[in-house]
């Protein structure tokens, strides 16, 4: 991966800047348990790479309402890309892909697959990690792990 040069796509001022919505999946969060860092993690990395955040939502891990958000995000086209932090693991009340594979038209599996082989050079865990990705209409939505770190190393 290091010697590759992807010329197609460009950073910075020279192309239009992708519209981002930013939706956080934790019960924790929602409940105002806990702060959530891993959505302003996403928006400070966006916006470095001249994109811009169009919503930001904080969700509890219940399927329908993230079916339903990401679902609405799409339709209406406000934005080229959905990304969601958090609810992609094992526990029960994950279920981050399940809402997305739900409302998705088509799978995008190299994107989760690529995140996972190179978190795996990072920590074992990430095998645990069940994102997926897949395409709505217009929109892209990806599924990254919940936490900070876990989200600087995906994007
Ligand atoms: N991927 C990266 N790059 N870095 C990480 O620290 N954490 C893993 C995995 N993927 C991790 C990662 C862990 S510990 C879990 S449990 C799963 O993501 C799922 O996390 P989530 O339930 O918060 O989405």
């Amino acid at each position: 991966m290091e010697n590759r040069k992807d010329t197609d796509c460009k950073a910075g001022q020279d192309r239009v800047p992708i519209r981002v919505a930013v939706i956080t999946s934790s019960d924790a969060g929602y409940a105002g348990e806990r702060e959530d860092l891993s959505g302003p993690a996403i928006r400070e990395i966006v916006e470095a790479a001249g994109d811009r955040v169009v919503s930001m939502t904080l969700l509890p891990d219940e399927r329908a309402m993230l079916a339903q958000r990401m679902a609405a995000i799409a339709d209406v086209g406000v934005a080229d890309l959905i990304l969601t932090t958090g609810g992609t693991g094992l526990s029960p009340r994950d279920v981050t892909p399940e809402a997305t594979l739900e409302i998705g038209e088509r799978l995008v599996p190299g994107i989760p697959e690529a995140m996972r082989a190179y978190s795996m050079r990072i920590t074992g865990r990430a095998m645990l990690s069940r994102a997926s990705s897949v395409t709505r209409k217009q929109t892209l939505i990806i599924n990254l792990p919940g936490s900070p770190k876990a989200v600087r190393e995906c994007l």
